[in-house]
């Protein structure tokens, strides 16, 4: 991301086994910090978290138990198979990896779409290459792979039609105006499964990472699967490669689980992020593998003004066993885009490889909302060169109508149980001079392989580090202006 970014990146994270429940029980008592006392007078802050609730489908039952070893918590299974199953060679699909089936995927989806209030559906893609441009999923509804099914991306970009801006967005990430839609698309939906038998969805990216890197490209890359305003939804067990954008984005989504999904791209590819969760809560990341050319998951939640202006956070973001690689971004990372504000984040048995950092948290003037009660924790990294890093932006504006005076907040961030092997920079914690970072809470962490040269650089933080080698910086060694209140659980 710092490389020939000319925009805002994302952070990226893996991990691999199962904790023991135990662990991660114990893991969450001890972080159930009191009160977040907010000093700031602008930004709504959270006081409670309620797990796994959602607001939006009121004739559910929204209060799922939480069961600390799986995801199941966050997604409410259909209770009967779906009505209506199909397969897309009923709508005249060919799988020859070259004849378009564009109209086929359209029609299957139309038809489908009957059966939303008749018992739902099903549209299984059998073994082959299927070519498509863009189509829109329905609710109560089953995209299934069988096994050794590959969905193409369309080489046409009028394939990938341009839709509006995202409103936290104010416009297209890269490119002012609208923005190519995704391959795999839903919007307004609820009780959403894209699940099969590892088979692939491959967006074909390379052509519009040419347009990126020529210069040529006019309006924002699609992502792979973009699902918007829906609820209930589940992906799981597929591969999906070469994203010509971020690859999974659920932007103002309820009840999001991601599983068992390997997600591929060149590690040279620009802005190819795994998962990126936006404005989105109770969302659960599990049991990923993850390589790509920007971060493996980042959390974000719409940027500056317009950000600010629509206020949907994310929150109830859960992270766990995600491994992978991201050689110039990081594992995971918190912003930059986080106007909409970012809380109860946990990221834990994350394993990075060969990566630039391990987790990273980016903010900037003019971002406003905030980022609060981040846990992150039992940690690998391995040839990281970064094990986390905080940075306070740069200058990445949406437009000129950005407010110098949106300070973003940044308070409770719980890194613990961490070790990194072949580390090659010391941490590097920039807050902000107006709006310093606070109750950083660092424990029982170890940074093996820093020359002993390389100091950490800290600026405009507070918080407190225990059992941390090597020493880390002033600010984290005494226990300033009540420090301790923020990390006396940890
Ligand atoms: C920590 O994560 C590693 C994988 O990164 C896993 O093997 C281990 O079981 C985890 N430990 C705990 C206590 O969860
Ligand atoms: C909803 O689920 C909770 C927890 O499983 C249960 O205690 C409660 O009785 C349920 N409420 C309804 C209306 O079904
Ligand atoms: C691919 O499809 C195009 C038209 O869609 C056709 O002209 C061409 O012959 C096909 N190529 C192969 C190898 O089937
Ligand atoms: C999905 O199915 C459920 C149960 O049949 C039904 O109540 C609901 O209205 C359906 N959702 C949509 C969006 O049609
Ligand atoms: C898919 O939905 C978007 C709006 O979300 C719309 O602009 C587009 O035309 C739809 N595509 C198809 C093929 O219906
Ligand atoms: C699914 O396929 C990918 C890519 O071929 C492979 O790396 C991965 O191990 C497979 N996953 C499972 C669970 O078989
Ligand atoms: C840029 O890349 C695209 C996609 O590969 C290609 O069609 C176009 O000709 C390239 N333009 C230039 C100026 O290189
Ligand atoms: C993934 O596949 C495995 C093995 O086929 C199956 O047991 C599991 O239920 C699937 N999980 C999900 C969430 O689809
Ligand atoms: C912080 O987030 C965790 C989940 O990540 C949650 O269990 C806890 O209740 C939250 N703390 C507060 C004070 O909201
Ligand atoms: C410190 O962290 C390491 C690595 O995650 C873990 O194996 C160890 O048990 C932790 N020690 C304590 C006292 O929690
Ligand atoms: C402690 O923090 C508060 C609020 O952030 C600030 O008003 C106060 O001046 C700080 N005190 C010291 C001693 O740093
Ligand atoms: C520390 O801060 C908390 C919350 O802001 C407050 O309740 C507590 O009294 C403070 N303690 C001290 C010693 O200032």
């Amino acid at each position: 991301m710092d490389v020939e970014k000319p925009f805002f990146v994302t952070i990226c994270w893996s991990n691999f086994t199962r904790p023991s429940y135990t662990v991660y029980f114990l893991i969450l008592t001890v972080i159930s910090i009191s009160i977040l006392q907010i000093t700031s007078k602008s930004s709504v802050f959270p006081s409670t978290w309620v797990i796994g609730s959602s607001k939006s489908e009121s004739e559910e039952n929204t209060s799922f138990l939480m069961d600390p070893g799986t995801c199941s918590w966050f997604y409410k299974k259909e209770e009967s198979p779906r009505k209506m199953v199909m397969s897309i060679r009923d709508f005249g699909g060919i799988g020859d990896g070259n004849t378009s089936n564009t109209l086929a995927f359209r029609k299957a989806l139309e038809y489908l779409k009957g059966f939303d209030k008749k018992g739902g559906s099903q549209l299984n893609v059998p073994q082959g290459k299927w070519v498509t441009g863009s189509f829109n999923l329905t609710s109560n509804f089953t995209l299934f792979l069988e096994f050794g099914a590959v969905i193409l991306g369309s080489q046409n970009p009028e394939e990938w039609p341009v839709i509006e801006a995202l409103p936290s967005y104010g416009r297209g990430r890269e490119r002012l105006g609208g923005r190519h839609i995704s391959l795999i698309h839903g919007d307004s939906l609820s009780n959403v499964v894209i699940t099969g038998e590892n088979g692939t969805i491959d967006g074909q990216g390379r052509m519009w990472w040419d347009l990126w890197w020529n210069r040529t490209l006019v309006h924002t890359r699609g992502h792979l699967v973009e699902l918007m305003n829906s609820h209930n939804i589940l992906i799981s067990n597929l591969t999906f490669r070469n994203s010509p954008f971020w690859t999974i984005h659920p932007v103002y989504c309820s009840n999001v689980v991601i599983k068992g999904m390997t997600i591929l791209a060149p590690l040279n590819s620009p802005n190819t992020d795994g998962i990126d969760p936006d404005s989105s809560t109770n969302v659960c990341i599990e049991d990923c593998y993850i390589e790509s050319g920007d971060d493996l998951v980042a959390v974000k939640s719409g940027w500056d003004q317009y950000g600010i202006k629509m206020a949907r956070p994310s929150s109830n973001i859960v992270v766990r066993k995600v491994s992978g690689t991201t050689p110039t971004c990081s594992g995971v990372g918190i912003g930059s885009e986080m106007s909409g504000g970012i809380f109860n984040v946990h990221i834990e048995n994350l394993h990075v490889r060969n990566s630039a950092a391990g987790v990273r948290l980016k903010t900037d003037i003019g971002r406003g909302g905030y980022i609060t009660n981040i846990t992150i924790t039992n940690i690998t990294l391995d040839r990281v060169k970064t094990p986390f890093r905080f940075s306070r932006g740069a200058n990445d504006h949406p437009d000129d109508g950005w407010d110098p005076k949106a300070l973003p907040i940044v308070k409770g961030i719980y890194i613990s149980n961490l070790v990194s092997i072949g580390t090659i920079r010391a941490p590097s914690l920039e807050g902000i001079a107006e709006s310093p970072f606070e109750g950083i809470c660092l424990k029982n962490i170890s940074l093996l392989g820093l020359r002993p040269s390389l100091k950490w650089q800290c600026e405009f933080v507070k918080g407190i580090a225990v059992q941390v080698s090597p020493e880390p910086c002033q600010q984290l060694l005494s226990d300033n202006n009540n420090s301790s209140f923020w990390c006396q659980n940890l």
